[in-house]
């Protein structure tokens, strides 16, 4: 058995693998014998006040914590959400067993149980067993993809039903490897000043399109990037009627000029530039991705009324995307601007100001602290920041 600490996250007692979690580099914790990371206790926090608000929409919660590790986040939810029943699952044999000494720990023996399984197979296995659970929570190594199609399929026939999930691949959503994100998410990424957006798009679109696939329609009412991670928790509705609509709607590309910056919404069925409205270079089609809202702002407003955490970073994200323009699927980074036009830095909300009186929406980006998301072209950005 492996040696263990009694530790506790929240409000819950916990085991967890010995080691100095102080001195452990976050790729070291990858060689512990079960996963446990305190880094991503907000992570898990957000997990919690997130729940806590939306639970009710989808009527007696039953989790699955799908890649559970020492069962944190689920012992959590049970315990301070709290959620009535949770299902856990760890390929790792070792991981098992010190979720079940932690269910125990914790008092959660009887509304729990604990699957051994690859979690890409488990959703189906449940699914055969007509075994039900309404929201599922996927916090994998790396990419979630190979788990979003198994989950989804699991939640296909409930009228509602709630997804979580954390991304870690980021080099891949980032535009670092376009092939890898190509054969992964079957869209393309490429290394623009707002990656991370197309980042974290790329991800939702992913799971819109296997939603829309079983006839569900997905909607995004919190998604984020944070630390080294993307978080994103999506509400599921069975609507197959207006299900094509709302993928219509929501699913497109950004085209974008690597020379100049300039970029546009692109919509499957509208003709296509190959070049440039503004220097005439060759553009680049990025996607498909989410371009619509990911975020709902009561349920954001109601998580940071709810979140305990100690992380100030992450609520300030949580502030700046209740505040952010969902209908841009892009930003411009304040200090590429001014060191392009060779001026001192540039005050966003100066910045955005003035874009607002000049008639264009403007706000900040949870994203990049120090960038501006607006639907004005690159010119105009660069003319008004000249006056700022
Ligand atoms: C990032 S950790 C999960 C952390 C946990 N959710 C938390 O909040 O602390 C990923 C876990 O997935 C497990 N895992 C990896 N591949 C798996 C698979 N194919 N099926 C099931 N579990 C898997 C690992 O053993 C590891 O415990
Ligand atoms: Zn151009």
């Amino acid at each position: 058995m492996v040696e263990l600490l009694l530790s506790s996250e929240g409000k819950v007692k916990l085991y967890i693998p010995k080691a100095d979690y102080k001195r452990l580099m976050s790729g070291e914790l990858m060689n512990l014998p079960v996963f446990y990371n305190p880094q991503m206790e907000s992570n898990r926090d957000l997990t919690i006040a997130f729940l806590k608000v939306t639970s009710r929409i989808i009527g007696k919660v039953c989790m699955l914590d799908l890649l559970a590790a020492t069962g944190v986040r689920g012992i959590r939810a049970a315990i301070e959400v709290p959620v009535p029943v949770v299902l856990f699952n760890d390929l790792n044999a070792e991981a098992c067993k010190v979720i079940r000494l932690n269910i125990a720990l914790n008092g959660i023996s009887g509304t729990s149980a604990v699957f051994n399984m690859d979690a890409s197979t488990l959703p189906y296995y449940l699914y055969k067993l007509k075994t039900r659970v309404n929201y599922i929570d996927i916090d994998p190594f790396g990419s979630p993809a190979p788990f979003v199609e198994p989950s989804i399929k699991l939640l296909s026939e409930l009228k509602r039903s709630i997804l979580g999930v954390t991304a870690t691949d980021l080099t891949v959503l980032f535009g670092r490897y376009p092939e890898k994100c190509y054969r992964i998410y079957g869209a393309w990424s490429h290394q623009v000043e707002y990656s991370k957006e197309v980042g974290l798009r790329i991800l939702l679109g992913y799971i819109a399109r296997i939603a829309a696939s079983h006839g569900l329609k997905a909607e995004v009412p919190i998604a984020l990037y944070h630390k080294h991670y993307l978080r994103a928790f999506i509400i599921l509705t069975k609507s197959t009627k207006d299900t094509v609509k709302w993928l219509i709607e929501n699913i497109g590309y950004i085209l974008h000029c690597p020379k100049c910056g300039w970029r546009n919404i692109w919509k499957p069925g509208e003709s296509l530039l190959a070049r440039c409205e503004e220097c005439g270079a060759r553009i680049i089609k990025l996607g498909p991705m989410w371009v619509g809202r990911y975020k709902d702002l009561d349920i954001v407003r109601r998580t940071i009324i709810n979140i305990r955490t100690k992380d100030k970073v992450l609520l300030k994200r949580l502030e700046i995307l209740s505040n952010e323009d969902g209908d841009v699927p892009w930003f411009y980074n304040l200090d590429k601007v001014s060191k392009k036009l060779g001026i001192a830095s540039i005050r966003v909300n100066k910045l955005i100001s003035s874009l607002r009186v000049h008639g264009y929406s403007a706000s900040r980006s949870h994203i990049s602290f120090k960038s501006v998301k607006t639907p004005a072209s690159m010119k105009v950005v660069e003319s008004l920041a000249k006056l700022v």
